[in-house]
């Protein structure tokens, strides 16, 4: 067991969009040998200029089950890459997946730097001390100054960063990169699909000014120097930790530096780590099998409305047909066709290890979050939702069809499409998104799935709160003064709706003993 766990690597590649994402995935599954020409990946991002497109949601969809985990063998490692949607309306589902992996490499594009949806990304691998490899892709153009970068990387994304490459120029005078461990030059041949020989140099020789001329070669001994000084060390358990990331510069598309970053990547990644849950931490290689559902896709075929539900193992071995037990349910269940991902392909899967992800057929019994246990009633920690961004009423648009919307609503939900609170007030149904996009499929989607028309009544707020207090005076005197805007989130916990910054800025000093939390997990 410890052997299988030992050789599982279970990433994510997370990447402002545009970045290279779906390039460097596609190299990645290549040197896998799960696919045989570049090319064949599709990319999951809906074109920003179709945002509203019916279609453009269902392909989304319909490419995100296919493509949710790609999993292969490369050297003695058994590798698990979790997709993330590329579309930032849907980060929420983004952030989930984050829960589910062991370690991350962020794709960075060399010209733009770090990006928006990139420091969002890394703010949820901090808050999990998720280690993270950085790659600057797109060196084939002109970028900007590695030093400049390697900066803007440590102050932007706030982690220490180590170069473990080294670019000789960039854009259309990119020479290749300088291998700062090996001590290898791999010079660029722009190739989709042959790999670049590598050639074994001494800086201190003529042998670099040869291979790349001498003023290159000149400058890049300087730079060396410069490196030596300026950055400590690599330390992998300071990776590990998550507070150096090693960075790696190439150009995905051309397949240059991928395999330097894959062979590092599997040699320092984590195998599956330890998982906590409320009751206690649980190890990967304890013997019984424990797993929590991280995602849940529907089925595109809105005639056969099943979902798949992807849980995480944490521990212990998988088998297919056996009976574990569901926490929340209170009841065993056996899952005869649980299925593993492999490039476009699903395959039914007899056990998975620790550190696997299997899809399990889902008709509604699942909701994000969930436990399988062989018993013990254990809950994971570690899948917040965050406070959403957009909000809107959601009324019912069709009276006779009251039940189909509130059943609809209730799945969408533990599918954790959005996120419902209910106003304590006025008793309405609040939906909030992370992103417009969710409004539009959650219509579309009550409509073609569960025959339910809504209407949205748009409302301005800023921010929901998750409340508590150890002065329960303190409490109800602040939900009397904010009555009309205390909601109930669906677990029942207090949340305050904040309609600016301002009002929630005063509430926090006028109430000082009340905790007002942007995630539901604290
Ligand atoms: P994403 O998944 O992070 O959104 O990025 P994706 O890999 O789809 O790449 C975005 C665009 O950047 C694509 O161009 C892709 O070809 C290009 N690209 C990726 N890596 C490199 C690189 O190393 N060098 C250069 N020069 N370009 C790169 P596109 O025009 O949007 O799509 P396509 O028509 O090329 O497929």
């Amino acid at each position: 067991m410890n052997q299988e766990i030992e050789r599982r690597r279970t990433f994510a590649i997370i990447a402002h969009p545009d970045a290279g994402k779906t390039s460097l995935t596609e190299k990645l599954l290549l040197f896998g040998g799960q696919i045989q020409v570049a090319g064949a990946v599709k990319s999951n991002k809906i074109k920003k200029t179709a945002t509203s497109d019916w279609m453009d949601i269902e392909k989304q969809r319909g490419i995100s089950v296919t493509t949710s985990v790609m999993e292969f063998d490369y050297r003695d490692y058994k590798i698990n890459i979790l997709d993330t949607p590329g579309h930032q309306d849907f980060a929420e589902d983004t952030y989930r997946t984050l829960t589910a992996v062991d370690s991350v490499i962020i794709v960075v594009d060399g010209a733009k730097g770090v990006e928006t949806q990139t420091r969002k990304l890394m703010e949820v691998c901090r808050m999990r001390n998720t280690p993270v490899i950085i790659f600057v892709n797109k060196m084939d153009r002109e970028a900007k100054d590695p030093f400049d970068l390697l900066d803007e990387l440590e102050e932007e994304l706030r982690i220490h960063v180590r170069p473990l490459t080294w670019p000789i120029e960039s854009g259309e005078r990119f020479k290749g990169v300088y291998n700062l461990y090996e001590h290898n030059l791999n010079l660029f041949q722009p190739s989709k699909q042959v790999v670049a020989e590598k050639v074994a140099v001494d800086v201190n020789t003529e042998e670099l000014d040869r291979q790349i001329g001498s003023t290159l070669a000149d400058k890049l001994r300087g730079e060396l120097e410069l490196l030596e000084g300026v950055y400590p060390e690599f330390e992998t358990t300071e990776y590990l930790k998550g507070e150096l990331a090693p960075v790696f510069f190439g150009s995905a598309l051309n397949n240059f530096g991928v395999e330097e970053l894959l062979n590092t990547f599997v040699e320092i990644a984590p195998s599956p780590r330890p998982t906590k849950t409320e009751e206690r931490e649980v190890k990967p290689d304890e013997e019984k099998f424990t797993g929590f559902i991280f995602k849940i896709t529907a089925n595109i075929d809105p005639n056969h409305r099943s979902c798949i539900a992807f849980c995480k193992v944490c521990s212990g071995k998988f088998s297919r047909n056996t009976p574990y037990y569901h926490v929340r349910h209170d009841k065993t269940m056996r899952f005869s066709s649980p299925t593993q991902f492999m490039a476009q392909r699903k395959t039914t899967v007899d056990e998975a290890w620790a550190g696997d992800i299997i899809g399990l057929p889902d008709n509604g019994t699942f909701k994000i979050g969930d436990t399988l246990t062989e018993g013990e009633k254990l809950h994971f920690r570690g899948i917040p939702s965050f406070s959403p961004e957009m909000f809107k009423y959601i009324e019912n648009a069709d009276p006779m069809k009251q039940k189909q919307l509130a059943k609809g609503i209730d799945q969408l939900m533990d599918e954790g499409v959005a996120q419902l609170f209910v106003n304590q007030f006025n008793g309405r149904k609040l939906i909030g998104t992370v992103g417009q996009l969710q409004f539009e499929v959650i219509q579309y989607r009550l409509e073609n799935e569960y025959n339910a028309k809504c209407r949205w009544e748009p409302v301005s707020l800023y921010k929901a709160c998750w409340i508590e207090s150890d002065d329960p005076a303190e409490l109800e005197a602040f939900k009397k003064r904010k009555y009309q805007y205390m909601a109930k989130d669906r677990e029942g916990r207090d949340v305050f709706l904040a309609d600016s910054g301002y009002v929630l800025q005063m509430a926090q000093s006028d109430f000082e003993h009340i905790r007002f939390h942007f995630t539901s997990e604290f």
